[in-house]
């Protein structure tokens, strides 16, 4: 019997070296360990040994039994293990390779600096109002204090929709709306696209601006550069600072224009300022009675500032761009520069 084992030691472990996938491994378990298998067959041979042989054999068999699992079980682990690795070779990913770029779309500078503007503002407790864009004659002109016929008509050429219909010609029609709505302390800016008969290097028939209108009790037009001041420091640099001209729009009184000190050249004169060191960046003052008592205010208890600044503006001297019309051709090449 021992010999007969050792034969078949010797025989498996020659067939060992030449399995080398599932299907001889599955053949190999098949000739050994299956119920026909040689291994197995051993059991059976048992009958022709001694009686007295029999238990010293029966562990010779058992322990050959043990043994050729064994072999299966390594020679199964090995495959699996020579098949994963084959697989992972196959299936490697240079994570090296540049990936496939996916264009990333960035806002546009208008909604950058609307959006700039919009949370300088609201640090200071600013709401939002949002007007709309087709307005009545009552709102965009007569309750602002611009009566028909009005020689100020004439300074915003307008497009009209309807008779006292129009597309508005500014913002300010806002100050209305919300006063209607809202009565004093009122801290609302309100944004917008507005309209007028208009085309050149620097004014669009459509561009956007930003009112600003706070009516309480005691405002002052220092209340209004004051902060003004914050707003152009925070838009334009710490250093910047403001300077306020006369003006005139009906709608405020006193009225303003409001410039910066040049940020360009530190007001010494150059091509931005028009060598004048100084840049206008908005209208305002403040808010007058007739418009007050025209929402139901009492001027002799509040009074406010309002101001009007154009996105377009502040977004051409913020970033260098010298044409407004480069804003609405949507030219990528020009978009892809303000992914701020
Ligand atoms: N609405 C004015 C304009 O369009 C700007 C402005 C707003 C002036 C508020 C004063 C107060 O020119």
């Amino acid at each position: 019997m021992e010999e007969k084992i050792n034969a078949l030691r010797a025989e498996l472990e020659a067939d060992r070296a030449s399995v080398h996938n599932k299907e001889e491994l599955s053949a190999f378990w098949q000739k050994y360990l299956s119920k026909n298998g040689s291994v197995t067959g051993l059991t059976k041979s048992l009958r022709d040994v001694p009686k007295e042989d029999r238990p010293a054999a029966g562990k010779l068999i058992n322990a050959c039994k043990v043994w050729a699992e064994e072999q299966y079980q390594a020679l199964s682990d090995e495959i699996d293990a020579a098949e994963l690795a084959a697989r992972n070779k196959a299936e490697a990913i240079d994570i090296t390779l540049p990936a496939v770029r996916r264009p990333v779309g960035s806002l546009h500078p208008i909604t950058l600096v609307k959006n700039q503007i919009v949370d300088i503002f609201a640090g200071m407790g600013f709401d939002v109002f949002d007007g709309p864009e087709i307005e009545d004659d009552d709102h965009n002109f007569t309750r602002l204090n611009v009566p028909k016929n009005h020689p100020a008509r004439d300074m915003q050429d307008t497009f009209y929709v309807a008779p006292d219909i129009e597309l508005r010609t500014q913002t300010s029609g806002g100050q209305i709306r919300v006063m209607d709505q809202q009565k004093p302390p009122i801290k609302v800016l309100s944004p917008g696209r507005v309209f007028r008969s208009d085309s050149d290097a620097t004014h669009s028939p459509m561009f956007h601006q930003m009112e600003g209108l706070v009516v309480d009790r005691g405002i002052t037009l220092c209340d209004l550069q004051g902060m003004l001041d914050k707003f152009v420091q925070a838009m334009f640099g710490p250093e910047v600072k403001t300077r306020l001209r006369p003006s005139y729009f009906p709608f405020t009184e006193p009225s303003v224009e409001v410039d910066v000190f040049c940020f360009e050249c530190g007001g010494k004169g150059c091509p931005l300022c028009k060598h004048s060191g100084w840049i206008e960046v908005l209208g305002a003052g403040m808010v007058h009675q007739n418009v007050l008592r025209n929402c139901g205010i009492d001027p002799e208890v509040y009074s406010g500032f309002a101001f009007g600044i154009g996105i377009e503006r502040i977004a051409m001297l913020k970033y260098g761009i010298n044409n407004i019309g480069l804003m609405f051709e949507n030219d990528l090449r020009f978009l892809k520069q303000f992914q701020d």
